[in-house]
């Protein structure tokens, strides 16, 4: 059994250690949010926060986050209640068809977490990873500068941040969830 948290939920898996998280999110608890796109760690679709650090699910053996956060899209926001970078997002039209967005938006919220005013070149390192068949970088990049601003305004929340953080995790109400 391997436990760790998921969205400020404390989980237990069973599954084998060498198992990728993101078989383990989407097939074992059915958190279907984070996609699969090449499966070799190299297009960034799988991305979820592990320590507030943007990751490839894909890779990553599940024994390799026990004890640890992990944050996905559905820790991020969802439609009723969206991020500061969510509504940037909708607001910068960014998403075509859709697949990279939840991995495009992990990395952005991780980048948003560090630095609120980040540059071009800061932009573009911490989204190199992520690739966007449908091409909607410059768009990527306004919605980033944008929300930024708003966070720097203090207009508003990163709400990830309440769920990588250790210290704000352990005031969040926790629930057990098996596979
Ligand atoms: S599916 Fe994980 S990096 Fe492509
Ligand atoms: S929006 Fe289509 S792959 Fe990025």
């Amino acid at each position: 059994m391997i436990s760790f948290k998921l969205n400020g939920q404390t989980v237990n898996v069973d599954a084998p250690g060498d198992t990728p998280l993101l078989w383990v999110v989407r097939e074992h608890l059915k958190m279907k949010g984070t996609k699969f796109g090449c499966g070799m760690g190299l297009c960034g679709a799988c991305s979820m926060l592990i320590d507030g650090v943007s990751s490839r699910a894909c890779i990553m053996p599940v024994q390799a986050v026990a004890n640890r956060n992990i944050t996905t899209i559905e820790g991020i926001g969802n439609p009723k209640m969206m991020s500061t970078l969510q509504n940037a997002w909708v607001e910068a039209g960014v998403p075509q068809c859709g697949y990279c967005q939840s991995g495009q938006i992990v990395s952005a919220t991780a980048l948003l977490s560090q630095n609120t005013n980040p540059s071009d070149s800061d932009i573009d390192n911490a989204m190199s990873g992520n690739i966007c068949r449908c091409g909607t970088y410059p768009n990527v990049k306004k919605a980033i500068k944008n929300a930024a601003a708003d966070l720097r305004n203090g207009k508003g929340r990163l709400q990830a941040a309440q769920l990588f953080d250790p210290r704000a995790t352990s005031s969040l109400e926790t629930q057990e969830v098996q596979s």
